[in-house]
């Protein structure tokens, strides 16, 4: 297959983590207008996306699905236009199955018990695209209760997606969400756009930890199926939601960007302090997720402690992005040396990406003080190591 994908890991933010199912169209302009006034949208959030909860498990009698007027006053076009008018993409939520997974879960709202998509994959697909929605998400829970077969299900809601375009002209971001229980790695890379790789980051009502942080990030970390275009998921971002201290916020969107992670916030944007929203919007944290490259940072050392370096190859030459992670529960002191990022030992520049200064020139490595249970994320630019070539792959093959 040649792939062509261009755009880099879709930026946003989803109701699913500070709402739950009890979403209508006064949270979505809500937080709408807190994407742009935060200054967020400014930085590159530009997907608004409705999660779980939208809609209400009727449909009528030639299966189109029913909305609630009275939480979607105009129907679902109109949120989308609301969404669009301030300058952003509309993102909307179903699932592979016969229901989404608040049947099976319920949290803030009554369940809705026939919403999933199945037996009705193109009609739904070219509602949505109709609506003007730019960007799914498929849930999973129907379909695992279903016993329906991940991959095979997936490529054919793909084939849906462009079947359905080919009628209305407008296609949509497909993000697959079967929490790689079908090791979707390995087959979704080239039909969805992006793919979960593990179970929820938080669960509804739970409180955010770095560990499911961590777990999270581990799990995404397939470095072979990630090109420009076509994403592992790692989940929606816990960033600046109650429990979480700075340092965890930032330690969040350092291993979200090295990760090339889709940086989706699920944090209330009307409510949030400025530090959340400084960490948010960093630029060069930004930068390093959004490479053109578009590849995945890969560990590159790693010693007995737990003191782990990743280092993701950016656009250009010599270019470096660097997660010095201390898994450990004691400050450490943590070197990245340039042979393990493919760089000679000539002298590189470092940028401290968190404090955005110059740390100064070095030969052989750098080394610094990594305080317990975080992380500090650098910029190097140095020598690229011959015969040391990266996949540029805007148009990747598998
Ligand atoms: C699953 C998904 C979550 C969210 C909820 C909605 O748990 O993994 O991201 O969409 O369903 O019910």
């Amino acid at each position: 297959t040649t792939l062509t994908g261009v755009t880099p890991p879709p930026m946003g933010w989803a109701s699913w983590n500070s709402f739950a199912s009890s979403i209508d169209h006064n949270v979505v302009k809500q937080q709408t207008d807190a994407l742009v006034s935060s200054g967020m949208a400014a930085a590159g959030y530009k997907y608004v996306n409705l999660d779980d909860g939208w809609w209400q498990g009727e449909r009528d009698a030639n299966g189109n699905i029913v909305v609630d007027e009275t939480l979607w006053p105009g129907g679902m076009k109109a949120i989308a236009d609301y969404i669009h008018s301030k300058g952003l993409k509309a993102g909307i939520y179903t699932d592979a199955g016969k229901q989404g997974c608040g049947y099976y879960f319920p949290t803030t709202r009554p369940a809705a018990p026939n919403t999933g998509m199945e037996g009705h994959y193109q009609q739904d697909l070219e509602t949505f695209q109709r609506w003007g929605f730019d960007y799914v998400k498929i849930d999973w829970c129907g379909g695992q209760a279903e016993g329906l077969d991940q991959e095979a299900t997936y490529k054919a809601i793909a084939a849906a997606n462009e079947a359905a375009t080919a009628v209305t002209g407008h296609k949509l971001v497909l993000s697959f969400c079967e929490w790689g229980s079908g090791l979707s790695w390995n087959w979704a890379t080239g039909y969805g756009d992006l793919w979960r790789t593990s179970t929820d980051v938080i669960f509804w009502g739970q409180t955010p930890t770095t560990a499911k942080m961590l777990t999270n990030f581990d799990r995404a970390l397939h470095p072979a199926a990630q090109h420009t275009g076509y994403y592992n998921d790692p989940d929606m971002l816990m960033t600046g939601m109650s429990g979480l201290t700075a340092a965890q916020n930032r330690l969040h969107m350092g291993l979200w960007a090295i990760s090339g992670a889709p940086l989706l916030a699920g944090n209330n944007l009307a409510t949030m302090s400025t530090t959340t929203r400084d960490i948010l919007t960093n630029r060069e944290m930004i930068a390093i997720d959004q490479d053109p490259r578009g590849l995945q940072g890969v560990k590159v050392a790693e010693d007995t402690r737990n003191l782990q370096v990743y280092g993701k190859v950016l656009a250009g030459t010599g270019k470096r992005a660097v997660l010095l992670l201390n898994r450990t529960s004691a400050s450490a002191s943590m070197t990245v040396r340039w042979a393990d990022l493919g760089l000679t030992s000539a002298t590189a520049s470092v940028r401290n990406v968190w404090t955005g200064t110059d740390a100064g020139s070095f030969g052989t490595g750098y080394t610094t003080t990594v305080p317990a249970g975080d992380a500090v994320l650098l910029t190097v630019s140095g020598t690229e190591a011959s015969g040391t070539t990266y996949e540029d792959t805007t148009t990747a093959t598998t």
